[in-house]
């Protein structure tokens, strides 16, 4: 948050205000309670253990992460990464601890492609070759040290708890581990810990990950020697190795997470601090909102709202293929991106009535709609914040474990250009900018974000690969015209990414009335196709003292809570 809005809402009188879970401010400029919105309630459970231990906002994010990767391993865990973007109330600082995986040294781009030169989604999404260098611990680890209140054995203890103790996998995770059932079965260590049999289990199974806790505890005790040195850093390389990958002891040891500055932006008198490189999310965000400024929404029938939001939609993605990648080794023009007076000429080319075809603009994508990895975002009773997306990328990751560890590894590598121009998962394509070099980070679209107002103050995110920075767009909108979380999570969702040129739409997303209407402005909507997204959303009014959690009634199990 920069200064000048701290000292804005510092000043703001709390008043002494009660909502359906929330509960009073104690003291002027702080919450006095917490929020914490996950995807499963034994995450947010145990979020709000490490809080009543003791524990801040950043100590309740390495218990709820780690949480996550025991109960939701289909989209996070200790095999990847993430974005914890955090905000220290003491001193108003703000963070993104840039935990994304790396290229390991061996990466050779040739080994993606089939005979015939084409990408081999096989190589890319399953298996030893398609994982990076993990950075979630590297990230718990950094926050507990650099920003929790507790030993990271504390933060870590409900996580190992339920890893030994068991629980039961929801219907999502059972849905999405028969999806991938053929792939961890080439792998007899996760098919031992997945499968019943070798085939996916039925609802009632009682999933018990002693393995997990015992890395969870090497962790615990040894910090990031427990994982990326030492006899489980052997483990972990002997185990890709042996699986034909090229992971070596040095791309472990060599592991760092970095601290970046966010993006951060204004928009219409809100503050937005947000993901910046090598996430897209933030840039693209910036170039939608500043787009999106000169308009006063409000006014606008819905149709032409939805017109204007998706031309700013449409313009920022085209950039994201050309310009974007790992900022520490690629050079991008972050600031003309986010400038005013670039989104002034993007602006300029939208028409009043009328869409613009994607082919009269330079640039080329594709959609792809899923809903692993997981976003969860706290509110702690000072005021602190932390909004973090983590993932293994598809569900369950590459599909492999690797004997004595508990967790599937991550399947990022297809998150670069591994063929410059070839569609990933998401259909998002890249070049250069992006390409799989060693020690590179791939360009992500994860977009933790704070949205800071005089008053109001939300933390907001959510899986669904490239569809993420446009669900943050809408849910920061809806945030700003004064929605709660539990209305802005349940919100339907429409996206355009450039190309292919469609509108895509959850059910209901539109009437009958404004598709018409869109059709005739010359847009092709893709309706009722399938939801999307897991938005976990938190909240404080600081005026009121309300506070709000919201987790997606689209997931099976999210929770979002106050106390
Ligand atoms: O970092 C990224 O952009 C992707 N690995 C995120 C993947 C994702 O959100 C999958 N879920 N729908």
């Amino acid at each position: 948050m920069s200064k000048r809005y701290f000292v804005l809402l510092a000043l703001g009188i709390v008043a002494l205000g009660v909502h359906a879970g929330a509960a009073h401010a104690q003291s002027p400029g702080k919450p006095g309670h917490a929020a914490i919105a996950s995807a499963h309630k034994l995450a947010t459970a145990a979020g709000f253990e490490t809080l009543a231990a003791g524990g801040n906002a950043f100590d309740a994010a390495v218990t709820v992460a780690a949480a996550l990767s025991v109960v939701e391993p289909q989209s996070s865990g200790i095999g990847g990464g993430g974005l914890f973007l955090l905000h220290r109330a003491a001193d108003a600082r703000d963070v993104m601890v840039d935990a994304r995986e790396t290229a390991p040294a061996a990466v050779d781009a040739k080994k993606y492609l089939d005979a015939k030169g084409d990408l081999d989604q096989d190589k890319s999404w399953n298996g030893p070759l398609a994982a990076a260098i993990p950075g979630e611990v590297a990230g718990m680890v950094w926050i507990s040290q650099h920003y929790g209140k507790l030993p990271l054995s504390t933060s870590l203890a409900p996580a190992i708890r339920i890893a030994r103790d068991g629980f039961q996998p929801d219907s999502r995770f059972l849905r999405e581990l028969a999806s991938r059932a053929d792939v961890i079965r080439r792998y007899p260590a996760g098919a031992a810990l997945l499968l019943e049999n070798g085939t996916a289990p039925k609802a009632g199974w009682t999933f018990k990950n002693p393995d997990l806790a015992h890395t969870l505890e090497l962790v615990a005790a040894n910090g990031d020697d427990g994982f990326y040195r030492g006899e489980f850093a052997h483990r972990l390389v002997d185990g890709v190795k042996a699986a034909g990958g090229g992971w070596s002891l040095q791309d472990l040891d060599g592991y760092r997470v970095k601290e970046r500055e966010p993006l951060a932006f204004d928009y219409r008198g809100w503050h937005i601090v947000t993901a910046s490189p090598p996430s897209s999310g933030g840039i693209a965000l910036a170039e939608m909102l500043n787009i999106l400024s000169a308009y006063d929404l409000a006014k606008y029938d819905s149709t032409h709202r939805i017109h204007f939001i998706v031309e700013a939609m449409r313009r920022a993605y085209r950039d994201r293929a050309e310009y974007l990648g790992d900022p520490d080794y690629v050079k991008m023009p972050i600031e003309r991106l986010t400038g005013m007076k670039y989104a002034d000429k993007l602006r300029a080319s939208i028409q009043a009535d009328k869409a613009t075809p994607s082919s009269s603009l330079p640039g080329y994508l594709n959609p792809h709609e899923s809903t692993h990895t997981t976003h969860f975002s706290i509110i702690d009773a000072d005021g602190n914040m932390a909004g973090v997306t983590q993932t293994v990328n598809l569900p369950f990751g590459n599909g492999m474990v690797v004997a004595g560890t508990g967790f599937v590894l991550n399947n990022e590598m297809d998150d670069f250009a591994l063929k410059a121009g070839a569609p990933n998962a998401f259909g998002l394509v890249g070049n250069d900018a992006n390409a799989p070099k060693a020690g590179h980070r791939p360009l992500s679209s994860m977009t933790p974000s704070f949205v800071i107002g005089a008053d109001r103050v939300g933390v907001i995110g959510t899986p669904g690969g490239s569809r993420i920075i446009t669900m943050v767009l809408e849910g920061i909108l809806s945030f700003i015209d004064g929605e709660l979380p539990a209305q802005i999570v349940a919100k339907p969702r429409f996206h355009h990414q450039y190309l292919p040129d469609v509108i895509s739409a959850e059910p209901h997303a539109f009437s009958a009335d404004e598709t018409r209407s869109l059709e005739k402005m010359g847009y092709v909507v893709n309706e009722g196709e399938r939801t999307w997204g897991f938005m976990n959303v938190v909240s404080w009014d600081r005026k009121t003292g309300e506070m709000h959690a919201a987790a997606d009634p689209r997931g099976t199990s999210g929770s979002g809570e106050v106390k």
